[in-house]
């Protein structure tokens, strides 16, 4: 199978999974499921669930329900997304090719799609019929990765707080390994905790999670400079507008591109113990930091 052809078929695996999950449009009350729906199926990359797949994988044939494991991090990764486009946070009109969720539906309305989007994330993992010890341990991973202490909204707050600041190094990688390296790095060890990776294992595929959690955002600041919003379906340039505090704006655009390479050599270094089982991660580290959108 060609990574093209494996991306397909895990997005949509992931699709499946999330329709089950998310109550139809025409359950009531409708407006917020049309909200939920309109955000989550507007065509993402679906990077994390993938990740997470790639990683369970890497430890052990595919586990069963890794679908709804790796689905949950697309409901947070999608409530994010709402919530970072408000008004209030970067104030986005253009979101996966399509006007953003509070553009449609209005701020209200948005806020509490976020709001449900993360709630039914939890509420999937608690459904999931395996041992209760387990699930626990996946629980704490995704609310740990998406809380206020290095994990996405500690990382957002950073984000917003340093708006217009003069461009730190130390600052910038916290910012970044907190606001999208945390959720990125939760999805590789969900993957390998739900498929019973071992201590070793969990380490080795936790380091990998790190690098290309970093390599992610690096990319995605470059990615606002160098492209075009036709391309990434979201507004380009805006960082430099905000005044956001972004590896371009603190190294220049080679200089990020290099760091981007070294995080995925990283990401390949950490990968050294496991065997063609990890060629999937591997080819995904490359294609993070190669993407285009
Ligand atoms: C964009 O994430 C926001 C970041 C955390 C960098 P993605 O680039 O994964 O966006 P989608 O899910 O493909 O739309
Ligand atoms: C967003 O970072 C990180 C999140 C936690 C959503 P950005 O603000 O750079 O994401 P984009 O560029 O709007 O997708
Ligand atoms: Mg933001
Ligand atoms: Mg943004
Ligand atoms: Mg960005």
């Amino acid at each position: 199978m060609t990574l093209e052809q494996y991306l397909a078929s895990a997005q949509h695996r992931v699709e499946q999974a999330m329709d089950r999950w998310v109550p139809a449009e025409a359950v009531p009350p409708e407006t917020i499921h049309k909200a939920m729906r309109y955000s989550l199926f507007a065509g993402g990359k679906r990077i994390r669930p993938v990740l997470c797949m790639a990683a369970a994988e890497a430890v052990s044939d595919l586990p069963r329900d890794i679908d709804s494991v790796a689905c949950t991090l697309e409901l947070i990764h999608t409530y994010s997304l709402i919530h970072d486009d408000l008004p209030a946070l970067d104030n986005d009109d253009l979101r996966r090719g399509r006007p953003t969720c509070h553009k449609v539906f209005g701020e209200a309305m948005a806020i509490l799609a976020g709001d449900a989007l993360l709630t039914l994330a939890f509420q999937v993992l608690a459904q999931l019929p395996g041992a209760a010890a387990q699930t626990i341990r996946l629980v704490e991973e995704l609310a740990s990765a998406s809380g206020t202490v290095g994990g996405m909204i500690g990382g957002q707050v950073h984000d917003l707080e340093s708006e217009g600041q003069p461009p730190g190094a130390a600052l910038l990688e916290s910012i970044h390994r907190a606001k999208t390296g945390a959720l990125i790095r939760a999805s590789v060890r969900m993957g390998a905790i739900h498929a019973g990776a071992d201590p070793e294992q969990l380490d080795a595929l936790s380091r990998y999670g790190t690098h290309v959690g970093l390599a992610f955002q690096i990319v995605d600041d470059l990615l606002d400079v160098e492209a075009s919003s036709e391309q990434l379906g979201k507004t380009a340039g805006k960082d430099a507008v905000q005044q956001k505090v972004t590896f371009p704006a603190v190294y220049g655009l080679e200089r990020s591109r290099e760091m981007a390479e070294r995080e995925r050599l990283g990401a390949h270094l950490a990968l050294n113990l496991f065997d063609d089982r990890a060629e999937r991660l591997r080819e995904l580290a490359d294609l993070i930091v190669r993407r285009r959108a």
